[in-house]
Order: structure tokens, then C-alpha cells, then sequence
């Protein structure tokens, strides 16, 4: 790049005015103020594999659920913000006859504030792209849960043939060739380069939800160079903490033919720059479900009540989709040592777990199901006793105002992730408890663990000391408690969502302008124009497909 380039771009980086500053308080207003100042006019696209909203038939009905992810807990919020456009799998049974001629719905049903377009995928197509590729080989590759990653020929052409058909409604829906395109997940490691080809100053940025494993751990996967290469089509790529954006690092270095600036966290590949960044997810500050909740003991006396227990007990809960990552049999394990060890508790201690089904067609999530009803039988036929059941497992899914209600019960809550990206129920848990009560007992290796480290922190492979983990939150002082959560809950009330959301959009912003300063300093007579957006030739976008070899 030429010297005028490099001083233009460094006054450009001193001068640029942020609001990514801690002491400011990121809420959807600040969303849009971004939107409004630094991206004018630019068009906000979400791609993600789960829909915010699911339809489906129910009792000669149409009934509306929002599914059990921290993915879209997160992304709802905020492209309710930027009232964007959310391309996604339509995969309810009532969906088709919720949509309009362009399968658009608009959402959130009764308060419209974006455009939820749905894509339908067949049943072939769904097991090998969903249940195939993306969650019988890239969640056990990236998680290292020690369930063995499946690769099949078939699943991975299923896999590209579906990021095709997303990348094609991606470029239906572009208004121009600039949109932002935020794309969600290991369901989509194709789909930046195929948008990228066909629109090439589109700000792409890919945010990894889950871990990145180290290099010597992602060299099995057969397809690993089309991986990367795929995502090296980003603008950005983003991991929640920067363990992960080394790995990825790591392995771009070890099999791609790249140049890597570690001190800019930049890899330059194929003529193209793609940053790599850690942006922690989040939750909604204060979240929603918040709002309908009645007081601390007014929850406590309804789920008691519910479960028939008596007011002395002591209510631990865990609430996730039902999924091998999670370390649900593993924290079964430390009720086990802490019974052992500590008799006194039993009959005192009930543990609520809710597990929303998950991924069911999969072998791996049926075992573990069927592994999880074994225990809880075993267990409450050794240590129950009239009518006390020490774990209660429903593995049902539940609506976040339910969830919310079991958060506000309890006397603590245990996320022993054996391997996590984030873990948003962490941080929901934290976020319910207004009252400053409650202790969170957090698996070291969930990504959460690098932000509450207030929490009582665990390793769910050593259930000996899992159980003292639980007894050190059965006895810990209310003062102790409070001091642990009041500190908890200013730092998810400081890294909501919207931080999340905003530090991407700054940073394409950023990236925006340093293009267009670079590209005038560069091509300085020719290309004076290039900030302008011209006319957007879709035809032209949507052909050249065709014309180049996936
Ligand atoms: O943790 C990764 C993730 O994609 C989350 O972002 C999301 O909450 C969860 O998995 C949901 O999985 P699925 O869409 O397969 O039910």
C-alpha cells in the first residue's frame, strides 16, 4: 500500500469517533444511532440455520414458539434494531402457510419490525446438511466433547448445495451490492465466499458460535482447505473469545497459502483481507422475559408449589437443549459425590433439570437422552424417598418466561459445559436474579467463564470436586452472594447484546471506510466515484453463479 495510504488510514483509525467506550450504555438505541451515523442507508441481513420464529399446526391451529437457542435470543433483539432482513430455514409445520408470495413473514407477530424470510429445505436436504455435516461433523470436531466427528462424501455435498441455495437468497434479497450480511454459525462456513463472489463489496461478517479446536484437532476433517477458504470470503470473522480466533489463526497458517499479521489479527488471503475477532455474545439488557416475572418469592412459592416442594429445600437448576457439550450427566454425577460425601444433603436438595429435545434423529443425542432417564431413575430410586425426588428432569421445551420464572426460584444454577463457545444461561441466570441472590456454579471451559468470574468455577470432569463446588453454593453467605452477583450482573448489564451487535457494526463500518479511503488514495482519478453506489445489476449478481465453479 503506499505511504499516503497508510498515514491517511492511521489518521482515519485515531480520528474515528467510537462509542465502543465501557461507560457507555449500549441499548438499541445505540444500535441504530450506528446505523444511522457510521452505515447510512446500509441494508442488514441476517443468515442463520434456526428461525427466529417457528409456526406449526397444533389442535386444528397455528401455534407460534421461539426455539431454544442462545443464537437467536441473541440476534432477535438486535435485528429487531436495525429492523433488518433475517434469512433463515423455515422449519415449522405451519411455516409454509404463515408466509407471503415471497416467503416473507413479517415478525415479531403483533409488534412487526423486520422481514423473516424463509427457505424451504427438503428432507434430504436437512439431514445432510443440518443433521449431516454441520451436527454429526463440525459440532463434535469443534467442541471435543470426545464424540468421534462423522464425515460423509454425501453430507458435505448436501452441505455445499445448500450454502448455494442460502447464498442465492441472500443476493435476492440485496437492495444493493453493499449490504451487511451477518451470517450465523458452523451451518454456513461456505456461504461468505459464495456471497462474496457475487457481491463483492458486501461488509461479510461471520460470527463461529461455537469453539474452534486447534489445528492438529481440525486437520481430520476432510473438506478442511473448502472450510477455510469459505470463510476466508469474510470481511470479519468472529469467535467469542480470542482462544478461539488463535486457533482459527493457527489453522489458516498450517494448511492455507496466506500472509498472517497477528499484532492486526489479520490474514490476507487471495488478494482479500479478513479480520479475525473476538466479540463476547450476550444477552437483552434488561431481557424481556424479565419484565412479566412477579417477585423473587412469588416465583419461588409457584415452582414449590409446582413440584410439591417443601419450603426448607434447596432448588438447584440447569436448564439446556438436550446435547452431549452440555456435562448434564456430568453434574449428575456431582449431586452423586456431594450425597456421598455429604449425607445431610440428602433429602434437602432437589435439582431441576430442563432439557429441551434437541437434534433427536441423531444416535448421539438419542443415547444420551436415554443415558440421562437411566440416571435419574437410578438415582431417585437410591436416594428418594416418600415423595422426595432428588432430580427432576423434564426434557420438554419450555418458553423463555417459564425459564425465567425457574432461574428466580433457585438457589443456584449449574451450566458444567464440557465444552461451550459462550453459554447464554449464564448469563440469563444472572440477568433474572434482581433480587442479587443465587450463586452460579460455571464450567471453566464454557467461553462465559473468561466474563463471571464471580461464579464458582468448575471443571465438570472431576465430579469430587463438582460436589464440594455444590456444597460451597448450598452454604455460602448471603452477603458473599450478593457481593458475587451484583459484580456479575454489571458486567452482562455492560456486555449486552447490543455491545455484541454494535462492535460488529462499528467494526464493518471502520472496514467501509478504510475501503473507500484506500481505494481513493490508490486509484486516485479513475475511481473518485466508487462511493457512490451505482445502480445494483442484480440480474448480473444472481447469474454469475452460474459462471463460477463453487
Ligand atoms: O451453540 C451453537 C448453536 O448454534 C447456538 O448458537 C444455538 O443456540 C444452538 O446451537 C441451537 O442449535 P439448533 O439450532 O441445532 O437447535
Amino acid at each position: 500500500m503506499a505511504e499516503t495510504a497508510r498515514q491517511l488510514l492511521r489518521e482515519f483509525e485515531k480520528n474515528s469517533g467510537t462509542v465502543d467506550d465501557p461507560l457507555v450504555s449500549w441499548s438499541p438505541d445505540t444500535l441504530r444511532r450506528i446505523l444511522r451515523t457510521e452505515l447510512p442507508g446500509a441494508q442488514v441481513i441476517v443468515v442463520s440455520n434456526r428461525e427466529p420464529y417457528i409456526h406449526n399446526m397444533k389442535d386444528g391451529g397455528v401455534d407460534l414458539i421461539v426455539p431454544a437457542s442462545g443464537l437467536v435470543s441473541a440476534l432477535e433483539p438486535v435485528t429487531r434494531a436495525c429492523a433488518g432482513t433475517w434469512i433463515a430455514h423455515g422449519g415449522g409445520s405451519a411455516d409454509k402457510i404463515t408466509v407471503d408470495e415471497h416467503d416473507h413473514v413479517q415478525v415479531p407477530p403483533g409488534n412487526p419490525a423486520y422481514t423473516l424470510r424463509r427457505v424451504w429445505l427438503s428432507d434430504e436436504e436437512l439431514q445432510g446438511y443440518y443433521y449431516g455435516f454441520a451436527n454429526d461433523g463440525l459440532w463434535p470436531l469443534c467442541h471435543i466433547a470426545f464424540t468421534r466427528p462423522l464425515f460423509r462424501a454425501s453430507d458435505w455435498e448436501t452441505y455445499e448445495a445448500v450454502n448455494q441455495k442460502f447464498a442465492d437468497i441472500v443476493v435476492e434479497e440485496a437492495r444493493n451490492e453493499r449490504p451487511i450480511v451477518l451470517i450465523q454459525d458452523y451451518h454456513f462456513a461456505l456461504l461468505p465466499r459464495m456471497i462474496r463472489r457475487r457481491l463483492p463489496e458486501a461488509i461479510i461478517i461471520t460470527f463461529w458460535h461455537i469453539p474452534w479446536p486447534n489445528s492438529e484437532v481440525f486437520s481430520i476433517c476432510p473438506w478442511r482447505e473448502q472450510i477455510l477458504d469459505g470463510l476466508l470470503g469474510s470481511s470479519i470473522v468472529g469467535f467469542h473469545i480470542q482462544f478461539h480466533c488463535n486457533n482459527f489463526m493457527e489453522s489458516v497458517d498450517r494448511f492455507m497459502e496466506s500472509r498472517i499479521e497477528r499484532e492486526h489479527s489479520a490474514i490476507s488471503y487471495g488478494g482479500q483481507t479478513s479480520l479475525v475477532h473476538s466479540y463476547p455474545i450476550s444477552i437483552e439488557w434488561p431481557p424481556a422475559a424479565l419484565a412479566a416475572q412477579p417477585p423473587v418469592e412469588e416465583c419461588r412459592r409457584r415452582v414449590f408449589e409446582r413440584f410439591g416442594l417443601s419450603p426448607d429445600t434447596k432448588l438447584f437448576v440447569g436448564v439446556e437443549r438436550m446435547d452431549y457439550t452440555k456435562g448434564i450427566v456430568d453434574r449428575f454425577q456431582a449431586i452423586e459425590e456431594l450425597f456421598t460425601n455429604h449425607p445431610e444433603w440428602i433429602g434437602r436438595l432437589v435439582f431441576l433439570q430442563i432439557a429441551a429435545p434437541s437434534r433427536g434423529t441423531l444416535p448421539a443425542y438419542q443415547h444420551l437422552h436415554q443415558e440421562c432417564l437411566d440416571f435419574v431413575d437410578a438415582f431417585n430410586r437410591r436416594y428418594g424417598s416418600d415423595g422426595y425426588k432428588p432430580i427432576i428432569m423434564l426434557a420438554e421445551h419450555h418458553t423463555q418466561e417459564e425459564i425465567y420464572n425457574v432461574y428466580r426460584a433457585a438457589d443456584a444454577c449449574v451450566v458444567s459445559s464440557l465444552h461451550d463457545g459462550m453459554n447464554l444461561v449464564a448469563k440469563e441466570f444472572v440477568a433474572s436474579r434482581d433480587d442479587e441472590h443465587g450463586v452460579l456454579i460455571l464450567s471453566t471451559f464454557a467461553g462465559a467463564a473468561r466474563e463471571l468470574l464471580e461464579a464458582v468455577i468448575v471443571n465438570p470432569y472431576d465430579a469430587t470436586a463438582m460436589g464440594e463446588a455444590m456444597l460451597r453454593a448450598l452454604t455460602m453467605p448471603e452477603d458473599e452472594q450478593r457481593e458475587r452477583m451484583r459484580r456479575m450482573r454489571e458486567i452482562v448489564r455492560d456486555n449486552n447484546i447490543y455491545r455484541w451487535a454494535g462492535s460488529m457494526l462499528q467494526d464493518a463500518a471502520r472496514l467501509r471506510k478504510r475501503n473507500s479511503i484506500q481505494q481513493v488514495t490508490e486509484n486516485p482519478p479513475q475511481r473518485l466515484g466508487h462511493n457512490i453506489v451505482r445502480m445494483f445489476d442484480k440480474r448480473k449478481a444472481m447469474a454469475t453463479r452460474d459462471k463460477t465453479p463453487a
